[in-house]
């Protein structure tokens, strides 16, 4: 007899097969019906037990939660809600499950208080159909860079430069914190550590892409990133994931150009994909909206927020021009932004993104040419001596999604500003070595993986799109 999931039972099999299945209770109804999940769909297996042929104790121990295998035969279901199901011959109790102690019960749970069950969280519809989604769309990812020809490197976790310049860095090290060995100038002394100078987790692995990208042409990271930064926000976390490309000879239009069309292919496989979880999803997302102001509504539900999204280009503005809207519009003028625009050189809030993004294009938006003293040391210098070559990607109810630049290849240049920014050339010393060796133009950028699992989702907070979320106070699990 075949043991199948549940998914397969429900795609393939046939009236009359004899199977196996295995799961976690979700509903018992009329000791009777078993609504059997085993995590590979979001849809359940409705098994139909013989009460009068089941031992008595083993019915006991048929709760919520309770994993189970069952052996049956699939027949044709009258009931509504399935077109099969399983008629019960064998079961089996593998794990108990003690109903009066057990937190998940068939009823809807706030997302925070599942936050603090991140244990268990797994076991309810929502968070199970976003992280089958967060599955597909790496997959997704790394589908589209292979057909492009990247290829896919591992960057360091572990590492003594600061790309960002941000200075939100986590520390690693192995001294002693209660006895700090110190230098003859009275300074913690480094040389001591495990790797003889100061180390943390890297905030990005962009700068190990470069010395890969000119070598290899095209290649991405996908992997973890650290920042200290204190930002209790629903769109930031401790740690996250982080795609990032690195083209050689590309310039910041080439950039936006890969950065649209992998977006859109990513979601339209994600589409193909994830059909079942994001029908789910959407409905669970109108629900949402249904409880919002009506003036606060999004325009579209879930699925066909990320459709427009396939089917438009992002709209390509400026900084200047970013800066010359926002001046003029509606909530600057009566004064609603938290932030007032001041002028130009401003840092772009979050509410000012999702201003034009929202409200003002009403599509996706990039933004590019920002002035240099708001970006990172790397990006490369415009002629206007005011700007660098750099873009962002801001989407709808996210804000910024993608980071991303063309990076100085001009020696001089990049000289002059890691002086200007006291920035270490010493440290910096290999990266500025590449830039004298068969320099030549190239660019990358970022994309945040749980804002796009969020976009892609409709979850309102981060916490609930990656398994464990690290977040300012809170590192269990
Ligand atoms: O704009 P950022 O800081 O860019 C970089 O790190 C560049 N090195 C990328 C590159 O050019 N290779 O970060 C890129 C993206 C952001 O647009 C955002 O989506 C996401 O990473 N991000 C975060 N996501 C979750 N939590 C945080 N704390 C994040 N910080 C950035
Ligand atoms: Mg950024």
């Amino acid at each position: 007899m075949n043991t199948l999931r549940i998914d397969k039972i429900l795609k393939t099999s046939k009236i009359g097969d004899q199977i196996i299945a295995r799961g976690w209770v979700r509903t018992f109804r009329a000791n009777r019906f078993v609504a059997l999940n085993d995590g590979s769909t979001i849809k359940n297996l409705q098994c139909v037990l013989d009460f009068e042929s089941l031992d008595k104790k083993m019915l006991k121990s048929i709760t919520t939660g309770a994993a189970l295998k069952i052996e049956g035969i699939l027949t044709e279901s009258i009931g509504s809600g399935q077109n099969i199901e399983l008629q019960v011959k064998k079961l089996n109790v593998i794990g108990i499950c003690d109903p009066e102690i057990y937190p998940i019960q068939p009823k809807k749970h706030s997302l925070e208080f599942l936050r603090e069950k991140a244990h268990l969280r797994i076991r309810t519809n929502t968070i199970a159909a976003v992280m089958r989604v967060r599955s597909n769309l790496a997959i997704s990812i790394h589908q589209f860079f292979s057909q492009k020809n990247f290829f896919y490197i591992h960057s360091p976790i572990i590492t003594s430069n600061d790309a960002e310049g941000a200075g939100d860095l986590f520390r690693v090290t192995t001294l002693e914190l209660e006895n700090l060995p110190q230098n003859n100038i009275g300074k913690v002394d480094f040389e001591k550590d495990f790797f003889g100078n100061p180390t943390h987790l890297t905030v990005s692995g962009q700068l190990q892409a470069e010395i890969y990208a000119q070598g290899l042409g095209n290649v991405y990271t996908f992997g973890p990133t650290f920042r200290a930064e204190n930002s209790n926000t629903a769109r930031h976390l401790a740690e996250f994931w982080m795609i990032e490309p690195e083209m050689a000879f590309h310039d910041l239009n080439d950039n936006i150009q890969l950065a649209e069309e992998f977006i859109r292919w990513v979601l339209r496989d994600t589409l193909e994909n994830s059909e079942a979880d994001l029908a789910f999803l959407n409905d669970r997302f109108e629900a949402e909206e249904r409880q919002k102001p009506k003036n606060q509504r999004s325009e579209f539900n879930l699925i066909d927020r990320i459709k427009f999204i396939i089917n438009h280009d992002f709209e390509r503005i400026s900084y200047d021009q970013a800066i010359r809207i926002l001046q003029n519009s509606k909530p600057n003028k009566k004064n609603k932004f938290k932030y007032p625009i001041t002028g130009w050189g401003i840092d772009l809030q979050s509410e000012h993104e999702r201003f034009l993004v929202e409200k003002h294009f009403k599509k996706p938006v990039v933004i590019y040419d920002y002035p240099k003293s708001i970006k990172a040391f790397y990006m490369r210098m415009n002629p206007d001596d005011k700007t660098v070559a750099a873009m962002d990607v801001l989407f709808p109810g996210i804000g910024e999604i993608v980071g991303g630049s063309q990076r100085e290849e001009r020696i001089d240049y990049l000289r002059k500003r890691i002086n200007e920014l006291n920035i270490s050339a010493k440290e910096l010393w290999w990266y500025l070595e590449l830039r004298q060796f068969g320099s030549v133009p190239h660019s990358g950028f970022g994309l945040g993986f749980e804002r796009l699992v969020q976009f892609v989702t409709g979850m309102n907070n981060i916490r609930d799109v990656i398994p464990f979320p690290r977040t300012p106070q809170n590192a269990s699990f």
